[in-house]
């Protein structure tokens, strides 16, 4: 009796090995996506879900074309344009939750042109589609993809921030560097971010953020045996930027420190430089 129990022991005790060893990468990198996750990085993934993008372009570069008079389009939220219908997130979250106001044609038939263009895309009420975070999530990926906070004109930072969009540094991640974009095969699952927890994780100091710029690798990750597996392993790899100068990776560490300070530029920085 007792060496039945004892068997049954041992068989529920390699039983509950074997479901770690099954489960054990992808219980952590569950726990790794909500650990660095953040609003904007959670923003895009919903604006994809509820189907943004159909009308502003994929991130919002590009509006749909309405055919409701002269020049009509949907605003692309990166065009500048966005200025015109917003100035704060009181003003993004009233579109998100109830959508175009409806226009009244102008009481006046004889001013200007006659007939007021009128728009045939209207943007939907969303209000009863969010949950959670949402609103919060939607207001700081608009901001973002829009450019509502830059960072201070003529700035390191901000020479910073044009070298991450002339190089395509976001394509791989993320807008403003938010991360999470998928990267079958790695460690965490995905690509990390330049700020909150997956920066510090892989970024200790400044010579390991040069060595991550320049050479695509750091000593550190080469010398772990677990790390250097992943990161072989992993399908995207960090490319090596041999050829930006030392002034460049400064202008490039002080926007990562920018987007510490600004939530990812989501908020105006704390110390606003002149
Ligand atoms: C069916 C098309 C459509 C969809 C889908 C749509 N929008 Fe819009 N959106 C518009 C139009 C059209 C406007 C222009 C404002 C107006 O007509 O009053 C607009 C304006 C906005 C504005 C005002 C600022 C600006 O210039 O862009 C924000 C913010 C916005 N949309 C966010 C969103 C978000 C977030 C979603 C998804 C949750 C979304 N939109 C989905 C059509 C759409
Ligand atoms: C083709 C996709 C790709 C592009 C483009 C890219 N990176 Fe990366 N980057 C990665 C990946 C993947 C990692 C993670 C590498 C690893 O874990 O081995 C990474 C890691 C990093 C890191 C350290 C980890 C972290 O927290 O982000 C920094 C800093 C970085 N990249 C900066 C840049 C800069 C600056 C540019 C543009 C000049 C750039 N990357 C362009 C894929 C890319």
């Amino acid at each position: 009796m007792r060496r039945r129990l004892f068997a049954r022991w041992i068989l529920s005790g390699l039983a509950l090995i074997l479901v770690a060893l099954v489960a054990g990468p992808w219980v952590f990198q569950i726990y790794w996506a909500h650990r660095s996750s953040n609003p904007v990085r959670r923003g895009v993934v919903r604006a994809r879900e509820l189907g943004c993008f159909s009308c502003h372009g994929n991130l919002g570069t590009a509006g749909l074309k309405d055919p409701g008079g002269d020049n009509l389009e949907v605003p692309a939220w990166n065009g500048g344009m966005s200025m015109m219908y917003v100035q704060n997130d009181s003003d993004i979250q009233r579109y998100i939750l109830d959508g175009s106001i409806p226009k009244v044609a102008s009481p006046d038939p004889s001013t200007a042109s006659g007939t007021p263009p009128k728009a045939e895309v209207a943007m939907p009420a969303f209000r009863s589609a969010l949950r959670g975070s949402d609103l919060a999530d939607l207001t700081a990926a608009f901001k973002v993809l829009a450019a509502m906070v830059s960072p201070p004109s003529g700035s390191p930072e901000e020479r910073g921030f044009n070298q991450a969009r002339t190089w395509g540094c976001f394509s791989c991640h993320g807008p403003n560097g938010s991360g999470g974009l998928p990267n079958p095969g790695s460690f965490a699952g995905f690509i990390p971010g330049w700020y909150g927890p997956d920066f510090h994780d892989t970024v200790r100091d400044r010579s390991e953020f040069d060595a991550w710029v320049r050479e695509g690798r750091i000593a550190r990750f080469e010398s772990n045996p677990v790390a250097a597996r992943f990161t072989a392993r992993q399908r995207i790899q960090m490319p090596a930027y041999r050829r930006f100068s030392p002034g460049d990776l400064d202008d490039l560490w002080a926007y990562a420190r920018w987007l510490e300070e600004t939530d990812g530029g989501t908020r105006a920085g704390r110390d606003a430089k002149p």
